[in-house]
């Protein structure tokens, strides 16, 4: 560019008080690895992948009762990390990191310091790669303690902590998940929250129904585009549905 537009380009940005984000020209793909809570069939990702626009596209690699390390050793992970490496040229990828719901289990034999490497590892795979990591923590369960509406359970708070914790230590992008889910089933509460709840007698409070999957991965997908506004133009909005999300009511 020439200097006189980028001095130009430079000091307006000074005026309104930000700096200049350069946005790549390649279109973005979103490859989603995860847990039950982000793949097909219960997780929040097909909603988030409905929202992209063409040339942007994505895969969800979420993998139903993964923890970091089966995905690791069931071949998901090299699934991913291919993708990133034969897209590199014509697609910014940027991939969600998303686990904690099985890790944090006592049967699952990861501990919490192997989870916490783990989500470390991925995401600085993904940057040796020429990917972007975007480490997306854990969807909330939709549990409340008995006699209360409005206080659900923080049943990941210290898988959230982990993935911040990894953003940190490898310079990447959180996408706080956990906090926006669970602020938002507090906010609506109990009884609004079941609404999302999967399976046939609507009994199953951690996964997705197909309304939750539109409602959660609408969630997500704004709290994408708040931390890499660059990739803004290749979601379709729906102002209605994020406006009743981030007020608070009843998706
Ligand atoms: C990668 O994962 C996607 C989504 O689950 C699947 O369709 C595809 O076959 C996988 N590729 C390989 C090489 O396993
Ligand atoms: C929410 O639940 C926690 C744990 O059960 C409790 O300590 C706290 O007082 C509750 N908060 C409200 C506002 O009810
Ligand atoms: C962290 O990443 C940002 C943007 O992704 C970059 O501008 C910054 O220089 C990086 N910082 C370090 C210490 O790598
Ligand atoms: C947008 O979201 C609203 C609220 O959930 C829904 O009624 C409407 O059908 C959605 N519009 C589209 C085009 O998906």
């Amino acid at each position: 560019m020439p200097r006189f537009i980028y001095w130009v380009l430079n000091l307006s940005a000074l005026v309104v008080g930000r700096s200049v984000v350069e946005c790549s020209s390649k279109p973005p793909a979103f490859l989603l690895a995860g847990d039950s809570t982000t793949a097909p069939d219960g997780g929040w990702g097909d909603g988030l992948l409905a929202t992209l626009k063409k040339p942007a596209w994505g895969v969800n690699i979420g993998k139903s009762g993964a923890t970091t390390a089966s995905f690791l050793a069931g071949g998901y992970w090299a699934n991913v990390t291919q993708q990133v490496k034969d897209n590199v040229e014509k697609y910014d990828s940027y991939v969600t990191i998303s686990f904690g719901h099985n890790d944090q289990k006592s049967t699952s034999g990861v501990t919490f310091e192997q989870y916490q490497e783990n989500l470390i590892k991925f995401a600085g795979e993904i940057k040796s790669l020429g990917g972007k990591p975007l480490l997306t923590s854990s969807l909330t369960r939709r549990v409340f303690p008995s006699g209360q509406d409005h206080n659900a359970t923080d049943s990941l708070h210290d898988q959230r902590l982990a993935a911040i914790a990894a953003a940190k230590a490898t310079n990447s992008t959180i996408i706080d998940l956990n906090e926006a889910s669970l602020e938002y089933i507090d906010a609506i509460g109990k009884e609004a929250a079941q609404e999302y709840n999967y399976g046939e007698d609507m009994s199953d409070t951690t996964h997705l129904n197909p309304h939750g999957c539109v409602v959660f991965g609408r969630m997500v997908a704004d709290l994408i585009i708040r931390a890499e506004s660059c990739v803004e133009r290749y979601f379709t909005p729906n102002q209605t549905l994020s406006d009743l999300i981030w007020s608070d009511l009843p998706a």
